[in-house]
């Protein structure tokens, strides 16, 4: 298969399940995506939507089923030494992304000595605005942002061309998530880094992002700019997630009013997983199982998707 050089992420088919009771879940369900060289992308969607499941694949961490990943042109199959210079990884949990009992400069040096280079330290801690007075303490010793200002800065350390963050701000304090959003921001303006920028908060989501996947159990339901899908949803289910926004303290699920019936996730369905809770839904939604459908920037997964104020 070749592979184009002008995409930091490529994920085809990927598909991993877990037993679980008697079953499987289907955490990626044929899951399809890319991330170009310089593009903020944005993963959205409910709690359990397979979100963390899919940073782990890329990572290595977790084998697929079947389907492929490519990270900077190359297959990841696990994790291996050489991949911290492709991909870099921020947790919502700094503490994960980082080791606990080795002091800042150890933690920032690593990263380089496992690559064989020099370690930059001082340079890195400037470019995430950490005060290189602090390289001697560790992690407890900072607050809740300085500490993912260098899980951030030890993501960085080796320029890799592919960062994720999988809900970097979520345990952070309001006033300290903006910074941490512009830091990202002015990161990837600095370094031309990519983002897979993973969250189920939909106003970090429009701040950071150049365009947004939105997941629903396991599957791709919609892609496009970020800016167009906020505006013009075209998924039933992108517009319920949007119309549950409240404001900047929202949790990222469904209201209950409009939620239905959720189903079994190791229930195999055979039409779209959506249908059970979708206001459009008619026969055909419960019967088959929707194609995905690309026009332009735009994709979905959705026989009736709702047309555009545009069109
Ligand atoms: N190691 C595991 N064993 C069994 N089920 C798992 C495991 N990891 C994740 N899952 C299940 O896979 C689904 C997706 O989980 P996850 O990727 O963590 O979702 P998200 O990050 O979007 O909240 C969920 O139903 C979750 O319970
Ligand atoms: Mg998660």
């Amino acid at each position: 298969m070749s592979v184009a050089t002008d995409l930091a992420l490529t994920v085809k088919n990927a598909v991993v399940t877990f037993p679980v009771g008697s079953g499987r879940i289907h955490a990626l369900d044929d899951v399809s995506l890319h991330v170009g060289l310089g593009e903020a992308v944005a993963v959205v969607g409910e709690s359990g939507c397979g979100k963390t499941t899919l940073a782990r694949a890329v990572l290595g961490l977790q084998p697929l089923d079947s389907g492929a990943i490519d990270v900077a042109g190359r297959a990841v199959r696990k994790p291996e030494p050489g991949l911290a210079e492709r991909v870099g990884m921020v947790w919502q949990d700094p503490f994960a992304s980082i080791q606990p009992m080795w002091r800042i400069r150890r933690i920032l040096e690593e990263p380089y000595r496992l690559a064989r280079k020099t370690p930059q330290v001082t340079e890195l801690m400037d470019m995430v605005g950490l005060d290189p007075k602090l390289a001697d303490r560790y992690p407890h010793q900072l607050s809740g942002g300085q500490r993912q200002r260098a899980a951030i800065a030890r993501a960085i350390s080796l320029r890799p061309p592919l960062v994720i963050c999988d809900e970097p701000t979520a345990a952070l304090d309001l006033s300290i998530q903006a910074q941490i959003l512009n830091l990202l921001k002015d990161l990837k303006a600095s370094t031309n880094c990519s983002y897979l920028y993973i969250s189920h908060d939909l106003q970090t989501v429009r701040y950071v992002s150049d365009r947004i996947v939105v997941m629903y159990m396991g599957q791709v339901v919609e892609t496009g700019p970020t800016e167009e899908v906020f505006q013009n949803p075209r998924h039933p289910y992108t517009k319920a997630l949007l119309d549950s926004a409240p404001g900047i303290e929202k949790i990222g699920m469904l209201p209950a009013e409009v939620s239905g019936e959720i189903p079994d996730p190791k229930q195999v369905i055979p039409g779209c997983k959506f249908a059970s809770r979708c206001t459009k839904a008619q026969n055909r939604c419960r019967e088959e199982r929707p194609e995905w459908t690309e026009q332009g920037t735009r994709g979905e997964r959705c026989f009736f998707p709702l047309s555009t104020i545009n069109d």
